[in-house]
């Protein structure tokens, strides 16, 4: 195997490694700030399948190496700390924003060239798809009580960077050579831009504004990303009742 499509995937696996781990991490977290059995019902289970997704790389990595990838995940954990959700409405938008971010960004290695990576993957999105729209409906139905309008553009903020995080940062030559390798299908740059157009029908509908990038520590893509609400159905959005 050439070096260097065997330290790119080496990287691949242990960042998936950490995404699972940390989601876990979080959600578990989150877990005091819960209100309601059918909830929490909900949140153990998705907590379970994040440590599930993290036992499936590392059994991949195991397998593919012959070496643990716990450590790396525990000393990246230790230097990069994860941000937590501090409220139920916090921990909403994270289901929302995280977990979506994850979704789009695994979809990106559903072709990988390297067989054993795009199973594990196929696997796990499989079972995000589960994941999907509950965090959406939660925030829609939660901001629009009107009881968090103070706290609410803060907390889509925060999340968005973390979603946002998931993708890497665009326009690098690592993105270019997994690409030219097919070990990954598209650049960083419109893997946000799909995850952006995707969550916009919910921030028109919490009446949110999106930040620009650099303003939540985000590199865009050269080529810009198209922010704009204009043309946005905000009736398409998850938990929507006019
Ligand atoms: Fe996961
Ligand atoms: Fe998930």
């Amino acid at each position: 195997m050439d070096p260097r499509y065997r330290q790119t995937l080496l990287q691949m696996m242990q960042s998936q490694a950490y995404r699972e781990l940390a989601a876990a991490q979080m959600f578990g977290f989150g877990l005091q700030y819960v209100p309601e059995l059918r909830w929490l019902k909900f949140m153990t289970w998705h907590i379970r399948e994040e440590m599930e997704h993290y036992e499936d790389v590392v059994k991949m990595y195991h397998e593919f190496t012959g070496e643990s990838v716990e450590p790396v995940v525990h000393a990246r954990l230790k230097d990069k700390p994860i941000e937590f959700a501090q409220s139920w409405y916090e921990l909403a938008m994270a289901q929302f924003l995280y977990d979506r971010g994850g979704f789009w960004q695994l979809q990106e290695y559903e072709a990988c060239s390297f067989e054993p990576y795009r199973k594990t993957i196929l696997k796990i999105i499989k079972e995000e798809k589960g994941h999907q729209a509950l965090g959406e409906r939660i925030v829609v139905e939660l901001t629009r009580t009107g009881a968090f309008e103070g706290e609410k553009q803060a907390v889509f903020e925060k999340w968005l960077r973390q979603g946002l995080l998931s993708f890497g940062r665009p326009d690098t030559d690592g993105a270019r050579y997994a690409i030219s390798v097919g070990l990954r299908r598209r650049d960083p740059g419109p893997v946000m831009q799909d995850f952006i157009d995707d969550i916009k029908p919910a921030v028109k509908a919490c009446g949110l504004k999106m930040p620009s990038m650099e303003s939540i520590g985000i590199v865009p893509p050269a080529s810009g990303l198209d922010l704009s609400l204009e043309r946005t159905d905000e009736k398409l959005a998850q938990g929507w009742v006019a």
